[in-house]
């Protein structure tokens, strides 16, 4: 094990979130370094941000694999060359095989825009309009086979507004997603809150 923890950042987009947790990492000079940021898509603009940042990138191409299995353990393969102690799942539009999912249990963490377990999958900001909810948010978990399901790390909550529109409640809930993902991959860099079973365990801070 290194001193320094090492964490994968997968994302197929803009990034957002991996940048919210380059930001803390820097600031409050967490013992763990970025050692790769891995995308299955060429065109995520996240990948630009890594780079300028200095960190090493990689793209696989899903669609250059002939099915789900032989992507995910090239792209385990890949996460694993880097030395990974720490998954992170940061806009990372894929479902993961089971395979992948058990070979980094407990170092495998996703961030879901909506209060799981209500709204798993796609659309949840429209989904939680729909609904008529009147609190929405993100959640951070350990991934488990199951979409958007897994052991609950943090969640935060905001208010559905009677006049929201889909672009202004994901903009509420990406703001909260920017506060809980770096506050939660910092409490596991730190061995503060790990996975045991299928249950999450906190150490007791109550001191501080
Ligand atoms: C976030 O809302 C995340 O919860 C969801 O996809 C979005 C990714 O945004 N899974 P970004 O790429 O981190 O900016």
């Amino acid at each position: 094990m290194h001193a320094m923890k090492r964490i994968v950042i997968l994302i197929s987009g803009r990034g957002s979130n991996m940048e919210a947790i380059m930001r803390s990492m820097a600031a409050e000079q967490w013992p763990a370094q970025i050692a790769a940021v891995i995308s299955n898509k060429a065109s995520a603009s996240g990948l630009q941000t890594a780079q300028a940042a200095g960190i090493p990138t990689k793209v696989l191409e899903h669609r250059a694999y002939p099915d789900r299995e032989a992507f995910d353990a090239a792209l385990s393969a890949a996460i694993d060359y880097f030395e990974a102690d720490l998954v992170v799942l940061a806009g990372f539009m894929r479902i993961l095989t089971p395979g992948f999912v058990h070979h980094f249990q407990g170092r495998l963490l996703n961030i879901h825009p909506s209060l799981l377990p209500s709204f798993p999958g796609l659309d949840t900001h429209q989904q939680a309009i729909d609904a008529g909810v009147k609190l929405h948010g993100a959640t951070v978990h350990f991934v488990t086979p199951v979409l958007d399901h897994g052991p609950i790390i943090a969640q935060a909550a905001v208010p559905v507004l009677e006049d929201d529109t889909e672009a202004l409640l994901a903009a509420r809930v990406l703001q909260q997603e920017h506060q809980i993902y770096p506050r939660a991959v910092r409490d596991i860099i730190e061995g503060k809150v790990w996975l045991d079973g299928d249950r999450v365990r906190r150490r007791d801070t109550s001191t501080h």
